[in-house]
């Protein structure tokens, strides 16, 4: 080992710390790191093979802080919440002005903002980074959305660029704006991936039950879709569990899998700020609200009972061509959702988010890349203004085309009585979106009616007040 400083140091040699510096030892930058407990810094040097000459070891913090070249970067990869609060606690005493900790962890942004603005008068710097592809992208290229001050992110871009993943040679890693930035990015990415997964659920769904189909020959369909305007990580693996049998039946994995779906929070966080900007963002929230159903499986099972069931091989396979479009259409709407979201936010918070560069860096890494980012990077590149990205011109004719076969599979779902939450709400948005006279005149008139909060007429400006005292 040579005594040249480490480029970066790294906390918490967990999966994905374990994985991010394995990451970032291979693509040529020294790095040092810490773990609670040093047994676990030492299985890890020995289990680094090649790579251990590039990795310093160390068992103190302030032994962390000594090996660094400054000003020290350091990531913190510990479970997001009070832990990363107590990382900075120890880490202050050893750092001196200009020093950057990085958090990796999936962190709320609100505890972002207020750990940067906690540290600003230290002259230590820090940065919000949301990573994702879980820890297969963090061994190989995750993409990673930055927040923090930019002269703290450029002391970090070469090695950032270089363990994230590519696109066509393009890294997919960025600077997003400014404290909270990131990690909000980062939670609307999961939000959108909440609503592509509850979407193709939905779907799979209609597959199984409605048209009686098994799983092998589901994860067919999937496959083939694959190919074709759906083709991204989330439709790759969804082909791939399907097709997985279970070593202890035989029997396909998939029918061996309790339907009942955990979560450990960004889903909701993204659906919450959603809802504190005023961002409509339905079919997130669906999908929100459909792992939480999915949770609540003995009182589904007694409901079943008391209703019956949902009625099953009712649909004919016609629809199958309607299945691929309607998910496309569910899609585009999450996705313009999401993005509306990042958009408003970026105006209350300042940060002037990059929207192109945030689809781009989405292309690849991430769990919910796919090609299909790159046509709303294009989209949101030749008009950074569009209000939302149902209209986009692209977008436009894409949703003309896909959105007839979303009524078709969610009306004919609804028939036969199986579940379409996120589908649904994004049809309902589509309708709610595109509507020029919508029919909230009525509910101004009963706000009116029953608290004189007053309406606005089509005819003349101002305050008005209906008259409900004669008519009552
Ligand atoms: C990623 C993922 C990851 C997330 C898992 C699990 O981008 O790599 O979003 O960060 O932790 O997907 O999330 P849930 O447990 O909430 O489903």
């Amino acid at each position: 080992m040579t005594t040249e400083k480490a480029e970066i140091g790294l906390i918490g040699l967990g999966v994905m710390g374990a994985n991010l510096a394995l990451n970032i030892a291979e693509k040529g930058q020294k790095i040092a790191v810490f773990n609670r407990t040093t047994a676990r810094t030492t299985a890890f040097v020995e289990q680094a093979g090649d790579l251990a000459g590039m990795i310093v070891p160390c068992e103190t913090i302030e032994a962390l802080a000594e090996a660094i070249r400054p000003p020290r970067p350091i990531i913190v990869m510990v479970q997001a919440g009070s832990a990363v609060d107590e990382q900075i606690a120890h880490l202050k005493p050893v750092l001196s002005a200009n020093d950057i900790i990085i958090d990796a962890g999936n962190a709320n942004f609100h505890d972002t903002v207020r750990r940067t603005k906690e540290l600003e008068n230290t002259g230590l710097t820090f940065i919000g980074m949301g990573v994702s592809g879980g820890e297969e992208g963090a061994r190989n290229g995750p993409s990673i959305m930055v927040g923090g001050t930019e002269d703290s992110y450029r002391r970090v871009e070469p090695t950032l660029t270089a363990i994230s993943a590519k696109f066509d040679g393009e890294a997919c890693s960025a600077w997003l704006g400014t404290d909270g930035a990131g990690h909000f990015v980062k939670t609307i990415h999961n939000g959108i991936e909440y609503a592509d997964m509850q979407m193709i659920a939905e779907v799979y769904g209609v597959l199984r039950d409605g048209l009686g189909m098994q799983a092998k020959e589901i994860g067919a369909v999937f496959e083939r879709w694959n190919k074709g305007r759906l083709n991204s990580f989330l439709i790759e693996i969804t082909a791939k569990v399907l097709g997985a049998d279970d070593p202890k039946t035989g029997k396909p994995i998939v029918d061996m899998i309790l339907d009942r779906a955990g979560q450990k929070g960004t889903g909701k966080w993204s659906a919450i700020e959603a809802q504190t900007l005023g961002v409509p963002a339905t079919a997130i929230e669906a999908a929100v609200a459909a792992r939480v159903i999915s949770s609540l499986r003995d009182e589904r099972l007694a409901a079943e009972r008391a209703y019956g069931p949902a009625a099953t091989g009712t649909i004919s396979r016609d629809i199958i061509d309607d299945l691929e479009l309607a998910l496309f259409a569910g899609k585009i709407a999450a996705y313009a959702q999401g993005f509306a979201v990042m958009s408003t936010a970026s105006r209350e918070f300042n940060w002037n988010l990059p929207l192109p560069t945030i689809a781009k860096i989405w292309r690849a890494g991430c769990i919910i890349r796919s090609q299909f980012l790159g046509t709303i990077a294009e989209a949101f590149g030749k008009d950074a203004g569009v209000a939302n990205l149902l209209m986009a011109p692209a977008f436009i004719e894409m949703m003309k085309g896909a959105s007839p076969s979303l009524r078709r599979v969610v009306a004919i779902s609804a028939e036969a009585g199986l579940p379409m939450p996120a589908l649904g709400s994004a049809l309902a948005y589509f309708d709610g979106y595109r509507q020029g006279r919508g029919t909230s005149n009525v509910i101004q008139a009963q706000r009116d009616f029953f608290g004189a909060h007053g309406f606005e007429r089509m005819d003349e400006p101002g305050a008005h007040h209906g008259p409900w005292g004669s008519g009552a």
